[in-house]
């Protein structure tokens, strides 16, 4: 049996295809033959009936080039300026160290490698919403096959990749066509603190976005090219449109923050004391602003959202950490004394021991009564705590909040302040 990319009928049923507008001209490509998605589907889509060309799993493997197999050591092309992610750590162990077992190094994979598609071999669950609706997992040979069984209806997908490093959370993704680029965001996401599947986060909110098929969701094309681009190092080698997966390098490695790094491996190789040795972004050189905004190029920043759309109560800001640290007093009192680095190292896993914390917040909240031993910060107003000067500060003034409808996924509200009692309670 060949399985398309995308979701295929297995049991004979009349297929469709269907146009995903795109900056380019329209590509056919094969999504779904639900009799949902027709009925969602045509306002925007055209369906005719033209079979797709099944890509075989060779085919698959072949595109996947700096995905599934060791960085090129002499570039993937010749100038490329990157170096991949391995060889930073020969000069630099301790960052290497701590970045690879860091979320920003494990976000992007290919489906078939995750031992969660593993995990997930031989479970069948009941959709959480449509009743009659079944999924099964199975993985053979390296490669995650989702099916969904409904009343009158056979599907299966591949799952090309999967999202997320996997501590709260695992999306897999299915490429349509990388071309436009057209996606399949799927409909059930697995989370470890639960260990079970359930919706994805975005396509269990009401009323349901647009796009949304019984497989999934199917983002506009520069939804789905930011996808991958917030996950990955470099989407695509040339400046495409697409997503040039032959090209891309997968998950936050160092070169998407600090910049290529070929002319400054190869200084630091020739040991020549006045080589250049200094990247777009290294140590103390940039301000808190730019590296606020830096970081929020992925984790959102307050040019985001329209301002009309930040109030207290929503939650969803939680998600958003340069948005909510840029409404703190802390943030805009602190004449350029804080960013997201004062409290994470950029390398490493954020500390979930919250006690760490308080040491950060004193040292420009310590008290003046001298009881407090760290140094006070003479540059800064000292403002005290009075309901407790000394400890659990981001318990009150940080706390966690569930941010999607299922709650499964908490994040800490970054917009420090006082949580009145009134507002409506995370
Ligand atoms: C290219 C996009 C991108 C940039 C730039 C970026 N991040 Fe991230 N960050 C991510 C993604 C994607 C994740 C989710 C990783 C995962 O799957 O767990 C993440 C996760 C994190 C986490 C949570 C990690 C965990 O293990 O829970 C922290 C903390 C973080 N980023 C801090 C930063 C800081 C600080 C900066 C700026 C110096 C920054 N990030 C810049 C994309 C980015
Ligand atoms: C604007 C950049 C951006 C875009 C676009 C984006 N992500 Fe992310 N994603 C992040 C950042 C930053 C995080 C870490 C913080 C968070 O969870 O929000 C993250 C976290 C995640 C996680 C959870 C990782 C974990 O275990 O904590 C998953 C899964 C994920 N993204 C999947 C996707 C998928 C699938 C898409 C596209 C349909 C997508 N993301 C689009 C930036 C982005
Ligand atoms: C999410 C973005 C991000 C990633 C990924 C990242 N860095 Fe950094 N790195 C930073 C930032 C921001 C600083 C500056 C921190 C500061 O100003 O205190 C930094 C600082 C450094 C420094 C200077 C340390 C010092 O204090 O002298 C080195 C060396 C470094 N990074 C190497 C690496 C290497 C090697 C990797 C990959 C293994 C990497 N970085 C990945 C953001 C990142
Ligand atoms: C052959 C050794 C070597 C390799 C490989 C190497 N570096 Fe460096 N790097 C150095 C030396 C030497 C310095 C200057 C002294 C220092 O800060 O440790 C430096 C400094 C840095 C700094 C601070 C630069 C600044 O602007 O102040 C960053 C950031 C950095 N390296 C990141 C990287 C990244 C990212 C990679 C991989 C692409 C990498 N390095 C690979 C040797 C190396
Ligand atoms: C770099 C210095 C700095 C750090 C670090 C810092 N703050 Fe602040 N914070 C300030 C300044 C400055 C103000 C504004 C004081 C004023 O209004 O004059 C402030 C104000 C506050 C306020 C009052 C906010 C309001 O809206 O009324 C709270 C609460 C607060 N900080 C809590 C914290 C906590 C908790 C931490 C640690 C997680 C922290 N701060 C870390 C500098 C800092
Ligand atoms: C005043 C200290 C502080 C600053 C500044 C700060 N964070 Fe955090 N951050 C925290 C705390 C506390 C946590 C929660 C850690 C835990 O409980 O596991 C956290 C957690 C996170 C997480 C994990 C998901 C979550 O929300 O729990 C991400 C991602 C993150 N921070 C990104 C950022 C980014 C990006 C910036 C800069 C805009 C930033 N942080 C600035 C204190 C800070
Ligand atoms: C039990 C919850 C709780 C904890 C823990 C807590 N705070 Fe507060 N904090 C509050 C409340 C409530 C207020 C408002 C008090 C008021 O207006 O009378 C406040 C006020 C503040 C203010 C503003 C004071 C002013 O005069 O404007 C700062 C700054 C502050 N806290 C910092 C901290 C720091 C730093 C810590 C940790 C050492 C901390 N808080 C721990 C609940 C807490």
């Amino acid at each position: 049996m060949t399985v398309d990319p995308v979701c295929q009928n297995t049991e004979g049923l009349d297929r469709h295809s269907l146009d995903v507008p795109g900056p380019a001209s329209p590509v056919r490509v094969v999504l779904a033959s639900s009799v949902a998605v027709v009925a969602l589907a045509v306002s925007w889509l055209v369906y005719s009936a033209k079979p797709s060309r099944p890509l075989s799993a060779a085919d698959r493997a072949g595109r996947l080039l700096t995905v599934d197999r060791p960085f090129p050591v002499e570039g993937r092309f010749a100038g490329d300026p990157y170096v991949g992610p391995k060889v930073c750590a020969e000069c630099h162990p301790g960052e290497a160290a701590l970045h690879s077992r860091s979320g920003h190094a494990l976000t992007l994979w290919p489906a078939g490698r995750r031992l969660v598609s593993r995990r997930l071999d031989g479970t069948t669950i009941a959709d959480p919403e449509s009743p009659g609706v079944s999924w099964s997992y199975r993985y053979r040979d390296g490669h995650l096959y989702i099916e969904r069984r409904a009343p009158n209806q056979v599907e299966e997908c591949i799952a090309d990749y999967a999202f997320g490093s996997g501590r709260h959370a695992t999306t897999f993704v299915s490429v349509i066509d990388a071309e436009i680029p057209a996606i399949l965001e799927h409909r059930l996401t697995f989370f470890a603190q639960e260990g079970t599947l359930a919706l994805t986060p975005g396509q269990d909110v009401r009323p349901p976005p647009p796009r949304l098929t019984p497989n999934g969701h199917v983002p506009p094309p520069p939804v789905a090219r930011k996808c991958f681009d917030c996950h990955s190092t470099q989407l695509s080698a040339g400046g495409h449109q697409r997503i040039d997966e032959a090209m891309m390098i997968p998950n936050v490695s160092c070169e998407r923050c600090h910049g290529p790094g070929r002319a400054h491996v190869a200084a630091a190789r020739q040991a020549d004391s006045n080589a250049q040795l200094a990247l777009p972004l290294g140590p103390g050189r940039w301000t808190s602003a730019e590296l606020v905004r830096f970081c929020g190029e992925c984790h959102r920043h307050p040019d985001g959202p329209r301002p009309a759309r930040i109030r207290r109560g929503d939650t969803m800001l939680a998600r958003f950490q340069p948005i909510g640290l840029s409404l703190s007093r802390c943030y805009g009192r602190s004449e350029g004394r804080l960013s997201c680095v004062t409290c994470h190292d950029p390398h490493a896993r954020p500390s979930s021991n919250r006690a760490e914390y308080d040491t950060i917040c004193l040292n420009c909240h310590g008290g003046r009564d001298g009881s407090l031993e760290l140094p006070p910060n003479p540059l800064l107003p000292r403002v005290v705590c009075s309901v407790s000067p000394r400890d659990r500060c981001v318990d009150c003034h940080m706390p966690r909040v569930a941010v999607d409808p299922g709650q499964h996924v908490r994040f800490s509200d970054h917009w420090i302040r006082i949580h009145r009692s009134e507002e409506p309670s995370p």
